[in-house]
């Protein structure tokens, strides 16, 4: 298997939490350097995982000659990164979202194409457990066709981070969006074609969106109903309900598991429907009982994508990236549309006055 050598860029909370633990646990990577401003950061990463460490990318990138950087940084470091990666001869794979915005995404993939590296972005919610469990459900059409995907995400915090600032591509649209967005459209398999959204800045401390509010309608039909709440005192529950022409599926969190309900169409009974102005008997509904059936399905039953496994193939030139390029480039175009339709409804400006 061939080992590569690897850098990673940003020794916050995913580079630290994720990326080195994976890459230190994966037989196909060489932790070959690491790189983050603070002196502090760089010490513990030399002291726990014995590796070279700097202070920029362009000394570590002269004196490791890596095969892959992978960038964890603030996103709007990623853009610079990547193209000093690529003439630099490496691969580059970068956490999401892969830039602030459309544009400067595809600066990056015009500087991978120009290079010719191979560019990647980690977008894990289409991965997650509770996300391959439900396309395992999807596949077997319980609940009929798909017309509507509820999704949510709910806390109350002070953001108070770099992600805090638009001028830094923070905001909870480029930061959870680009989970749910991409996991939700993974769901549906279709195109967004519709989008509409609205942005507020509310409990953050700073000036970009706590508060996102998404509706998609995607190509083959599908409404994608998103919210992402970081001022929200009660959680809005269930984070996912699937809706299909004839049952519907929620996660239930605390029993960790897909609950399923639905009925088989072939088993309604008869029913004609009126044709005069005069509702028969006065009544409200016909009354009828539908064969409800019940099902739930527990996700630690399925395994998550192991994305650093998959990802192995993709950069030794032997396998498919766990997400296409021209998926993450979409992802991009969507959020974009999002800030385009929201226009300037973010409330908050950066003097902490609200407008
Ligand atoms: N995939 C996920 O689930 C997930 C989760 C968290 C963050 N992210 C993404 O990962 C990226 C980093 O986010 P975070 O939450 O870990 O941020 P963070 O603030 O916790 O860490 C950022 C790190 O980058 C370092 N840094 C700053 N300037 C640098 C530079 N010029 N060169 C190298 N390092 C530099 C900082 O010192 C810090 O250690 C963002 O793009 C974010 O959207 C993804």
């Amino acid at each position: 298997m061939k080992h590569l050598r690897t850098v990673v860029v940003g020794l916050g909370r995913i580079g630290w939490q994720f990326h080195l633990p994976q890459i230190d646990s994966h037989e196909g990577y060489l932790l070959s350097g690491v790189v983050d401003p603070l002196s502090d950061r760089l010490a513990e990463a030399a002291d726990k995982f014995g590796v070279a460490a700097f202070p920029d990318l362009p000394s570590c990138l002269r004196q490791v000659l890596p095969d892959l950087v992978v960038l964890a940084s603030p996103t709007p470091l990623h853009a610079e990164q990547a193209e000093m990666a690529f003439a630099a001869g490496c691969d580059v794979f970068t956490d999401k979202p892969m830039a602030p915005d459309l544009a400067t995404a595809d600066r990056m993939i015009a500087a991978a194409q120009h290079h010719g590296r191979r560019l990647t972005v980690y977008q894990p919610e289409r991965g997650s457990r509770e996300v391959v469990c439900l396309q395992s459900i999807l596949a077997q059409g319980l609940i009929g066709d798909v017309y509507m995907i509820k999704h949510t995400r709910t806390q109350y915090t002070r953001r108070e981070d770099w992600q805090a600032w638009r001028r830094h591509g923070g905001g909870m649209l480029n930061n959870y969006g680009a989970h749910l967005l991409d996991a939700c459209l993974h769901v549906a398999g279709g195109k967004a074609e519709k989008i509409t959204c609205h942005l507020r800045a509310i409990a953050t401390l700073g000036d970009a969106d706590d508060v996102v509010k998404v509706v998609i309608e995607t190509q083959n039909g599908i409404l994608l109903d998103i919210d992402i709440n970081m001022a929200s005192a009660q959680p809005m529950l269930p984070r996912w309900h699937i809706l299909g022409s004839h049952g519907s599926l929620q996660l239930d969190d605390e029993a960790h598991a897909w609950r399923a309900r639905w009925f088989d169409p072939a088993e309604l009974p008869p029913l004609t429907v009126q044709q005069g102005l005069a509702a028969t008997a006065r009544r409200y509904g016909s009354g009828e009982k539908f064969p409800w059936q019940e099902a739930t399905f527990p996700v630690s039953e399925v395994q998550e994508v192991d994305y650093y496994g998959r990802s192995h193939g993709y950069f030794t030139g032997t396998g498919e990236a766990v997400v296409a390029l021209a998926e993450s480039r979409e992802l991009m175009r969507v959020l974009d549309a999002c800030r385009t339709d929201a226009g300037g409804s973010v409330a908050r400006t950066e003097d902490g006055s609200t407008r």
